[in-house]
């Protein structure tokens, strides 16, 4: 567990140095696998490599290339994270929202969350887009755990409404204008790395779960801590275990997130358009 005035000062270090290197925006990015593309569409675009960040991890999963980029789409400026510290990856829950705090500490006040999830709900396919409507956190931590700054926002964070609700109007007008078939449901996130079983998958299924993950649940807790607004869409790239009779590949979650990428840029660049 890191000391809360360490981790705030490691927040600075790491946001003085975006903010040294890159022109800043109020609204984020994260993308998750398979949007690898996004930053491609990007005008005005410049980068930054994670290793050069302070205090930031380096990624370690492929399809996600560990950059943070400041670039303009559809006629508005953003940061883009092509790259997310997951708790499987071996670090603290701490580490898992650094990211996000440093957005925060930037100025950033909307942000949006993909992912690539595994499809609970039976009436879904490979390739859906699903925003979240609501998360259950079965990662097994919190990442607000620990002693506490006030710079993060309250200790005890409502999550009545985390994902925002005038943002998923916006992203069901955005989808509707471009024919893009768009799902609803609630995310579920789980520490991973393992893919479930079929018994797990059943169960969640029972708790109410449409989609199910290993991301995005702690970064929207810490975002919603620090009053960002937050819009959250996952890619199905599969059917999750047992649903689907065939066994589950990364290989797969990356095949079936790079299909549906143009849909995926489409909506998240309309959404940032119509904000
Ligand atoms: N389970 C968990 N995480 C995932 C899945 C899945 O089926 N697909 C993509 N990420």
């Amino acid at each position: 567990m890191i000391e809360p005035q360490v981790l705030q000062r490691q927040i600075n270090e790491a946001a003085a140095y975006v903010k040294s290197r890159l022109p800043l925006a109020d609204t984020a990015v994260v993308l998750g696998s398979g949007l690898g593309d996004f930053p491609d569409g990007l005008s005005e675009r410049s980068e930054i490599a994670y290793t050069e960040i302070p205090h930031f991890p380096q990624p370690t999963v492929p399809g996600h290339s560990g950059k943070l980029y400041s670039g303009v789409v559809g006629g508005r400026r953003i940061l883009a994270l092509s790259g997310r510290f997951h708790y499987y990856e071996g670090h603290d829950p701490q580490t898992v929202v650094l990211a996000v705090r440093v957005l925060h500490q930037l100025g950033v006040k909307t942000l949006l969350l993909t992912n690539a999830a595994g499809g609970v709900n039976a009436a879904y396919s490979a390739g859906d887009l699903m925003l979240i409507s609501d998360h259950i956190n079965l990662c097994g931590y919190n990442p607000l755990r620990g002693l506490h700054c006030a710079q993060w926002g309250e200790r005890f964070p409502d999550m009545t409404c985390a994902y925002d609700k005038e943002l998923r109007e916006l992203a069901r007008q955005v989808a509707k204008r471009h024919d893009i078939e768009l799902r609803e449901g609630v995310y579920c996130g789980l520490a991973g790395p393992s893919f479930e079983t079929p018994a797990e998958i059943r169960m969640l299924a029972l708790l109410g779960a449409d989609a199910v993950g290993m991301s995005t649940v702690p970064e929207t807790i810490a975002a919603r801590q620090s009053g960002m607004r937050v819009l959250g869409v996952s890619c199905i790239t599969n059917m999750a275990a047992g649903i689907s009779p065939q066994p589950l590949t990364h290989q797969e979650v990356m095949d079936t997130g790079r299909a549906a990428m143009g849909r995926f840029i489409t909506l998240i660049s309309g959404v940032i358009e119509a904000l």
